[in-house]
């Protein structure tokens, strides 16, 4: 099918089935441009705890999908494809997890969104990026923190609210990547552009940054800012909306430490296609499955980073 014919079997699909389209920021321009809606992690979370549709489409990973059934566990989740993994919830199986809370007792869990519904089950409260400081800054100061999984957001925490949460040593792989000297080399080019920089990002990335923050505070950041130029060190799906926001502001894609790529992509986020979004609302599979146990275990940190997030207005 041509893509034109796709756009209108999906507008289709989605009305005579009562089905709601979200896409995270990383996904291709064409899926961002026919999602209901477009956001970072937690605002995938909050839409899919309201919507009044009968079947939610997550186009991000798998770990979102699992989120938004946790949350809706009466309505059908369904991913493009269930292939779309992460590297930063693989890097903490949800065993090793348990050995490392139950080697600590008295601390208190916060595990980032990126995370199996497992490890969700074995936390206190969860966090994304948006909210990660202001959820920690929630607990007392001498409070004994597990942060996880992702050691760079964690150290990153730690620094700005000086903290010394006890962290697990993942990452993700997109993040890990980006090359500080290649972007130095592309400071030198464009001297006027601002870094703007996710903090999954490692901490060299982040000391040569202007601006750290989510997917989402990054785009608020770049359209409210007066600068013109930037370059933007996270997965390269965002310069999509940022480009959009900003149709007059340049976008460079912070480059990775391979030698052969100019941008960075998540291989996981970038597996799903027009093609495949359309046969998962069509035949309704892949659907995402939880087990009852697990999923009332989960929902209660989840639901806890929603009204902590409320209450501060994010
Ligand atoms: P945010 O959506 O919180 O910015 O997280 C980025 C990310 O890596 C999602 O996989
Ligand atoms: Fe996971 Fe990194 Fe891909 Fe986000 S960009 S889904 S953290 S691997």
């Amino acid at each position: 099918m041509k893509s034109s014919e796709l756009i209108g079997e999906i507008n289709r699909l989605r009305k005579e089935k009562n089905a709601v389209i979200m896409a995270h920021y990383y996904q291709t321009g064409e899926i961002q441009e026919i999602a209901d809606y477009v956001g970072d992690s937690l605002a995938l979370a909050q839409w899919a705890a309201k919507t009044g549709a009968d079947i939610i489409v997550i186009c991000g990973v798998h770990f979102m999908g699992e989120t938004a059934k946790i949350l809706s566990p009466g309505k059908k989740v369904l991913i493009p494809d269930t292939a779309a993994g992460c590297s930063l919830a693989d890097s903490c199986p949800a065993d090793k997890f348990a050995e490392f809370v139950n080697a600590h007792p008295g601390y208190k869990v916060i595990s980032y969104v990126n995370t199996t519904a497992a490890v969700k089950a074995l936390t206190d409260v969860v966090v994304t990026s948006t909210n990660a400081r202001q959820i920690v800054e929630t607990f007392d100061k001498d409070e004994k923190i597990i942060f996880g999984p992702d050691r760079n957001l964690g150290n990153y925490i730690n620094s700005i609210t000086g903290r010394d949460m006890l962290l697990w040593d993942g990452a993700c792989h997109v993040h890990e990547k980006f090359s500080v000297e290649k972007i130095i080399k592309l400071k030198e080019v464009y001297p006027d552009a601002l870094v703007l920089a996710h903090p999954e990002c490692k901490k060299p990335v982040l000391t040569v940054a202007d601006y750290v923050g989510s997917t989402a505070a990054l785009l608020k950041f770049s359209t409210k800012s007066d600068c013109n130029v930037f370059i933007v060190a996270t997965e390269s799906g965002i310069l999509h909306e940022m480009q959009k926001a900003n149709p007059k502001k340049t976008f460079i894609p912070a480059p990775p430490n391979d030698s052969t790529c100019a941008c960075n992509e998540c291989n996981f986020m970038r597996l799903n296609t027009l093609e495949k979004l359309y046969d998962c609302l069509k035949n309704e599979t892949p659907e995402i499955l939880i087990d009852e146990k697990m999923q009332k275990a989960a929902v209660k940190p989840i639901k806890k980073m929603l009204e902590i997030s409320e209450k501060l207005g994010l």
